[in-house]
């Protein structure tokens, strides 16, 4: 698989990572034969990179993750990237260093590490990404080597180019497939510019771009494809990309003349971030083996046509911005 670097660590990762929130709770149920059967299959297809955070499950897949690493060798390999913030209410007092102490010490433990390998603030109130204060206790840890690094996962563009600015953020998460255009704008150049990664989450959409689902496909109670698609739980973003779920189905059946023979759509999804400049690593949830398999594939295609990348535009521009291309 092609590595890419995370310029600020001058370290590489395979350009296709595994996004572990399915491995905790939130998307029906994974059992945790499923869970580490989905680590080990993205794992033996190339997969170097794994996020995750202490929220998932309440540490579930944090937790499953570091019995992975327990027992597979070859372990220092890998690169985890958690994320801490979310289990308390979102008010800017709640980051303070004693709770970035307590959070992280957390994660070591769930994740059997001594120092974890980047940390992300998980999406917090824009002050928080504005404050002095946060980066210096962020830069603390580091000094006490329970972080190697740290990062920000944010849900708009004015967030990621001010995580940017911070001299010491790794890496910064963000929204980013073909119905979120966006971060293509700005936020992909400015992180290229100043070496910063962006690891490109929600890559199919929750997987809408898979082209599996129809007018009639149900998700399960527990799955926030239920109880989120109006922002319920968190931010609606997060939940199908804020795309209403009619619209999507519709741009998904569109852009399904464009898959290359003998790729899924999941595949064409996956393989349309990757070439988008500035990418450092892509992160598909996975729910089992098969498909952390065929995400990490994605990677094997060669790079889309300039036909095809511009009529995802074309659908992007039609159908999704004007719903969404203000509010993120
Ligand atoms: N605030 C944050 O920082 C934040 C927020 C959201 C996500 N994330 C991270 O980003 C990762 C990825 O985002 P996401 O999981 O929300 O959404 P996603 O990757 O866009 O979609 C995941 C879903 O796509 C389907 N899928 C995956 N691979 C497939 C394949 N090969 N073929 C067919 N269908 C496939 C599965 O749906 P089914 O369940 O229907 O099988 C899976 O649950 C998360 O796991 C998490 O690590 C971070």
């Amino acid at each position: 698989m092609e590595n890419r670097s995370f310029a600020r660590l001058g370290r590489e990762v395979g350009v296709v990572g595994l996004g572990a929130w399915q491995l905790g709770a939130d998307w029906g149920s994974v059992d945790e034969d499923a869970a580490l059967a989905t680590l080990a299959a993205a794992v033996d297809a190339g997969v170097t990179f794994i996020d995750t955070a202490d929220v998932y499950g309440d540490g579930r897949s944090e937790r499953l993750i570091g019995r992975f690493l327990g027992e597979r060798p070859g372990r220092r390999e890998l690169f985890v990237a958690t994320k801490m913030g979310r289990r308390v209410a979102q008010e800017p007092g709640n980051y303070t260093p004693a709770n970035f102490r307590a959070w992280t010490d957390r994660s070591r433990a769930n994740l059997g590490v001594d120092t974890l390998d980047l940390v992300q603030l998980h999406c917090p109130p824009s002050e928080v990404i504005a404050s002095d204060a946060v980066f210096d206790a962020l830069d603390a840890l580091v000094e006490q080597k329970s972080i190697a690094a740290y990062g920000v996962s944010v849900e708009t563009v004015e967030q990621a180019l001010t995580a940017i600015a911070r001299p010491a953020v790794a890496s910064v998460q963000i929204i980013l497939n073909a119905l979120r255009l966006k971060p293509i704008e700005r936020v992909l150049p400015a992180a290229a510019a100043a070496g910063v990664g962006i690891i490109a989450r929600v890559p199919l959409a929750s997987g809408l771009l898979s082209g599996r689902y129809d007018e009639h496909t149900t998700f399960a109670a527990d799955d926030h494809r239920t109880y989120n698609r109006h922002g319920e739980a968190f931010d609606v973003g997060e939940t199908f990309s804020g795309v209403d779920y009619r619209t999507g189905l519709e741009a998904v059946r569109r852009l399904r003349s464009l898959v290359p023979a003998g790729a899924a759509v999941a595949q064409f999804a996956l393989r349309w971030i990757i070439d988008q400049p500035g990418v450092t690593v892509v992160i598909p949830g996975a729910r089992n083996p098969e498909q952390a398999r065929a995400n990490a594939a994605a990677a094997d295609l060669p790079p889309l046509d300039a036909d095809a990348r511009a009529e995802v535009t074309a659908v992007y521009n039609e159908l999704i911005h004007p719903l969404v291309h203000h509010r993120w």
